[in-house]
């Protein structure tokens, strides 16, 4: 076999085949039927935050064109979906009121997807907080965990007797990190110690929001999704190879310890030197037992020691010579397959979904408006195939959501990076399914053959 080739067999036979997407990134009409600014709409109307003044003021506008987009999905032979629900379409002010209308929308599109077959999956948090809530202190303030517990279970109440996958947050180290610590993100901060309590109230608002859902519809399956990478040091010397245990630590272990019930790592609690706003039964909550483990992967990290950096003092070097996306990322397949296996030996996850993974280059649209994207569709196949061989070594693995089914507002980089595996047009809002979109039609084909 060779390295690209998909050992499909090593899948089991209900294998999710999905894509995955995100309100903001997608949706647009933010002013539409009373919706509330988030944190993202202020972030991204600052000038200078993103590439081009990009907004997601419209984006791929797929809050009214959900249909035709169900209907790329069908095409394209996908059988799930994981999307996000907009928390100040639904929640306005971040407690306090429901927002009907907000609620209508996501009723009608699980109703689509389910009538076109195709299963959901529902994440409550990517990354949009009401900015009401932020006006009042955002995540490093507990009372916004309790308001996301609320708001999951009044999502799950009317949602749940057709929804069964939830996802409470996608990726809290991009709102922890990126968004308090290093400034990139939404709020837009660089404040250590709101970085740290950030982190801590999101795992809490993960736990009470698992909770939360249980009660509202008790068949849910409940996860969490993270973006992992492997952690290898640049050199051979001491310094190197202690900044790769504290970048594992940020990156991976701060995450994923806590809601396996391990606390959160006595190493990073000193790194950080921040008093976690801990109080009795916290760990618990945090740690309620989860159905499923997301994985979102996109590249591997080699660091080197950086003491004059922000925490965790350790930085990601650029290997020379090693293959890369257009946004810059090396290109290690065999990363994913190392991290299912950790989740799996190392976690214990007895089941494990691909979350998100996918690739951005520079697509031009040929003659007669092909796009023809052979370096994504490898990208897309490579990942595929290490998926395949870590399910072959036992890891539990029940789904793949290709990140992302549309072009879209690729947040601080906005409109100039592309992920989809449908083209949009952005001025036209035309969707044109891509090569590495026919490729994965192909693939969920072959599987399906296979059943
Ligand atoms: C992940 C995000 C997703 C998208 C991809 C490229 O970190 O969850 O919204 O931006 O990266």
């Amino acid at each position: 076999m060779t390295d690209h080739a998909i050992d499909l067999a090593a899948l089991p036979r209900d294998f999710a085949w999905g894509t995955a997407t995100s309100a903001y990134q997608i949706e647009g009409a933010v002013e539409e039927d009373g919706r509330a600014p988030s944190i993202w709409d202020t972030f991204s109307r600052t000038p200078g935050t993103i590439d081009g003044g990009d907004t997601g003021d419209t984006a791929c506008d797929h809050y009214h064109r959900w249909r035709e987009d169900i209907a790329l999905m069908r095409g394209l032979g996908a059988d799930a979906y994981r999307f996000s629900v907009a928390w100040p379409r639904v929640v306005p002010g971040g407690d306090g009121p429901v927002n009907p209308k907000g609620l209508d929308f996501y009723d009608r599109l699980v109703d689509g997807l389910l009538a076109a077959g195709i299963t959901p999956c529902v994440t409550l948090y990517h990354w949009d907080l009401p900015q009401a809530l932020q006006d009042r202190g955002g995540w490093p303030e507990r009372a916004t965990a309790e308001h996301f517990a609320s708001y999951a279970g009044l999502v799950a109440e009317r949602l749940g007797d057709r929804v069964t996958r939830w996802t409470t947050l996608n990726e809290p180290l991009c709102s922890a990190w990126i968004g308090h610590l290093e400034g990139r993100m939404a709020p837009g901060l660089t404040d250590l110690t709101a970085a740290v309590r950030a982190s801590y109230h999101l795992l809490l608002g993960h736990g009470l929001a698992t909770r939360a859902i249980r009660a509202a519809a008790p068949g849910a399956e409940i996860g969490i999704v993270n973006n992992l990478s492997t952690i290898e040091p640049a050199g051979f010397g001491e310094a190197d190879r202690a900044a790769a245990v504290r970048m594992d630590g940020h990156v991976n272990r701060w995450w994923l310890d806590p809601v396996h019930g391990r606390g959160f790592p006595a190493d990073m609690r000193e790194v950080y030197g921040v008093d976690l706003p801990e109080r009795p039964g916290d760990c618990a909550a945090i740690a309620a037992p989860l159905d499923w483990t997301g994985l979102n992967y996109y590249f591997p990290q080699t660091v080197t020691a950086d003491p004059a950096g922000p925490a965790p003092y350790a930085r990601q070097i650029a290997r020379p010579g090693v293959p890369r996306t257009g946004m810059g990322w090396e290109i290690d397949a065999s990363g994913i397959e190392t991290l299912l296996m950790r989740l799996t030996e190392e976690y214990g996850a007895r089941r494990i979904l691909v979350t998100e993974n996918g690739s951005s280059y520079p697509d031009t649209v040929g003659p007669g408006g092909a796009v023809h994207d052979p370096a994504r569709a490898h990208y897309l196949t490579a990942h595929l195939a290490a998926c395949a061989r870590a399910a072959r070594r036992g890891a539990p693995l029940a789904g793949y959501y290709a990140w992302s089914l549309l072009d879209n507002f690729e947040w601080a980089y906005g409109y100039d990076k592309r992920f989809g595996l449908v083209h949009v047009d952005y001025a036209t809002q035309r969707r044109t399914v891509k090569t590495s979109g026919r490729r994965y039609a192909e693939v969920i084909a072959a599987h399906r053959a296979l059943r």
